[in-house]
C-alpha cells in the first residue's frame, strides 16, 4: 500500500536544551529532521509527505529541505501549541482516503522493515502503532510511595510511526478537539473513538531525540549503521 506521512516538527525542544528547536541540531553533520526525512524520500511507497512547523522557522525549514534534495514534501502547515494540534494540521492537508503514517520529526532511526509492518496491519477503522516490550519493570507510585506493580509481560512503549485511515484519524482528531480530550500520540485518541489499535514489533534504536544524552546514543547509531553499510 502506498502512503502519506504527517511529521510534526513544531515542537521547540525544551528538553534539549539546545536554545532552539532541536530538529534544526546536526548528528554527524546533518540536521535531525532531515536524518528522519531521508528515510521517507527514499521509501518508494511513499507518495508525499507534510510538515508541521513553526511559522517563524518555515523559511528556514523550507530552505533545509531543499538544500537536502528532499523533494517530496507536499505541504509545510503551521503547527499549534501541542502536537496534537500540529498532527490534526497537517491530517487537514491532505485529502482522499490514503494511508496515513504519523511520525515525530525527532525519530530519525525508523527501518523501513517497520514501515511495512504498520502498513500491513492498518485497515478500516483499525489503526497500528510501532513499539517495543518494555525491559525494566514498571511501578505506579503516588508522591513516592509505590502503589503497584504493572504486568510487564503485557507492556510495549510505544513509538512512533502510527499509521490509519486518513479519515478515520482525521475524525477521531476532529471529536477529541471537540471534547478538548488531550492526548500525547494520535492511537489514544483512535482508542478514545472507540477504534481498534494494534502494536507491531519496532526497534529499540528507534529513539525519539528529546535530552542531550540522547544525541550521545543518535550518534553511536549512526556510527554503527554506516560500518554495517
Ligand atoms: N511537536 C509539534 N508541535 C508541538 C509540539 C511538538 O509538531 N506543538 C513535534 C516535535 O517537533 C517533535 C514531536 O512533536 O518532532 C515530538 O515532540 P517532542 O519530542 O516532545 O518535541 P518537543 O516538543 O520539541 O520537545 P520538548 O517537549 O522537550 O519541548
Ligand atoms: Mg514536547
Amino acid at each position: 500500500k502506498p502512503y502519506y506521512v504527517v511529521i510534526p516538527a513544531a515542537g521547540y525542544g525544551s528538553r534539549m536544551k539546545a536554545g532552539k528547536n532541536k530538529q534544526f541540531i546536526t548528528i554527524e553533520g546533518v540536521p535531525l529532521l532531515i536524518h528522519t526525512l531521508r528515510v521517507f524520500q527514499e521509501d518508494s511507497l511513499c507518495e508525499g509527505i507534510v510538515l508541521a512547523v513553526n511559522e517563524a522557522e518555515r523559511n528556514e525549514m523550507h530552505k533545509m529541505t531543499a538544500d537536502a534534495g528532499i523533494t517530496k514534501v507536499i505541504g509545510i502547515v503551521p503547527g499549534g501549541r501541542e502536537r496534537q494540534q500540529s498532527v490534526f494540521e497537517g491530517l487537514k492537508a491532505l485529502s482522499g482516503n490514503p494511508v496515513v503514517l504519523i511520525h515525530d520529526g525527532a525519530r530519525p532511526f525508523i527501518r523501513t522493515e517497520t514501515l511495512r509492518r504498520l502498513i500491513e496491519a492498518v485497515d478500516k477503522d483499525v489503526g497500528a502503532v510501532a513499539g517495543v516490550p518494555v525491559k525494566d519493570t514498571v511501578k505506579e507510585a503516588v508522591m513516592g510511595s509505590v502503589q503497584k506493580t504493572l504486568d510487564r509481560s503485557l507492556l510495549w512503549l510505544i513509538q512512533t510511526p502510527q499509521a490509519f485511515y486518513l479519515e478515520d484519524i482525521r475524525s477521531a482528531h476532529k471529536l477529541a478537539e471537540d471534547d478538548n480530550h488531550p492526548a500525547t500520540d494520535d492511537a489514544s485518541l483512535f482508542e478514545y473513538a472507540g477504534k481498534t489499535v494494534k502494536v507491531v514489533e519496532g526497534t529499540y534504536e528507534n529513539i525519539k531525540v528529546t535530552t542531550p544524552e540522547d544525541l550521545m546514543f543518535a550518534e553511536a547509531i549512526i556510527r554503527k549503521r554506516e560500518e554495517e553499510r
